[in-house]
């Protein structure tokens, strides 16, 4: 049950761990003092929630000793809510207005309110739901800044058409990816993933399905034979070198979401200076 008012009660019910790992077991029902918003802080009454795969690295200690800054810790950075209070010197949102906030890495999400920065919050829109707008901050950002450095436009204007292919595209970032680089209306969108969700990668947008368990899956290109001039890869554990042959001739861009993503050899840096348009972003 979700407490009325913060000045009705001044704690709320949370789940924090205070040490690295323990998995499910290291986290703790826990009731804590509601938090005040600090200066350019929002408080909200938590709607939703969205459990990205940072907030299991950092219980694991990935980012250890820095991130969490301390312990205990009330895990998940995208969140939900309603505001209900505004620190000093917010302005442009009001008490009762419903938002989606990102606050990494101060998390605060498994709780009953957390206290955001108001700069890293958003109105949320009546048609999103508080489950759709927590699980969009990180994964469709993601998407979003990495089409837009493979020089993927996505407004009406934004250059000739392009053919765009994006890996793993039925995961968190590339279901986005495809998203929207099928709305912007003028680009040709191969995507890869596993079998059983061809249907819901066309069903966001794409052009062409690959199952990249089929030798056209791995080759990169669908039956079209298009080559591709971005690439949004959001795939891991296979080499840059497999995307040579599947860029277009005059030059393509490949850009990995991963942060496991390995750079080009200098030999395949090489490559990119023989064909100016040829590159690899992380
Ligand atoms: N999620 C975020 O907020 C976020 C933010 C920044 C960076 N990233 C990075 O972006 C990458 C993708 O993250 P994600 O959250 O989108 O991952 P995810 O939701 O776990 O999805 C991974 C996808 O990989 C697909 N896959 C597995 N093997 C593949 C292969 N050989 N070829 C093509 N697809 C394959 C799976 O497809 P099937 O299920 O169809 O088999 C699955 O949908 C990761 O490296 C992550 O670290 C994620």
């Amino acid at each position: 049950m979700v407490s009325s008012s913060p000045s009705s009660s001044r704690t709320m019910r949370a789940v924090q761990y205070d040490k690295y790992g323990g998995g499910a077991e290291g986290l703790k029902h826990v009731e804590v003092p509601i938090p005040s918003p600090k200066k350019g802080e929002l408080l909200l009454r938590m709607e939703a929630a969205s459990i990205n795969r940072v907030d299991w690295k950092f219980q694991n200690g990935k980012a250890r000793p820095f991130l969490p800054g301390k312990f205990p810790f009330t895990p998940v950075c995208e969140l939900a809510g309603e505001v209900v209070e505004l620190g000093v010197g917010v302005s442009g949102f009001s008490q009762g207005d419903k938002v989606i906030a990102v606050n990494f890495p101060g998390g605060g999400g498994l709780a009953e309110y957390a206290a955001v920065p108001a700069s890293q919050a958003a109105l949320r829109p009546p048609e999103v739901s508080a489950v759709e707008g927590a699980c969009l901050p990180m994964a469709a950002f993601t998407a979003l800044a990495a089409l837009r450095r493979a020089g993927v436009g996505l407004d009406a204007g934004d250059g000739p058409p392009k053919n765009v292919l994006v890996t793993a595209a039925s995961g968190g970032v590339g279901t986005f990816a495809v998203q929207l680089a099928s709305l912007a209306g003028h680009y040709h969108v191969t995507a890869t993933c596993g079998a059983r969700n061809l249907d819901l990668v066309r069903s966001l947008g794409a052009d062409e399905a690959l199952d990249y368990g089929t030798p056209e899956g791995a080759a990169l290109r669908g039956q079209s034979g298009r080559k591709h001039d971005a690439v949004v890869h959001c795939g891991e554990g296979f080499p840059w070198s497999a995307f040579e042959p599947a860029l277009a001739d005059a030059g393509g861009v490949v850009v990995g979401t991963s942060p496991r993503a390995s750079r080009p050899s200098p030999s395949r840096c090489s490559i990119g200076r023989s064909s100016p348009g040829r590159s690899w972003c992380r």
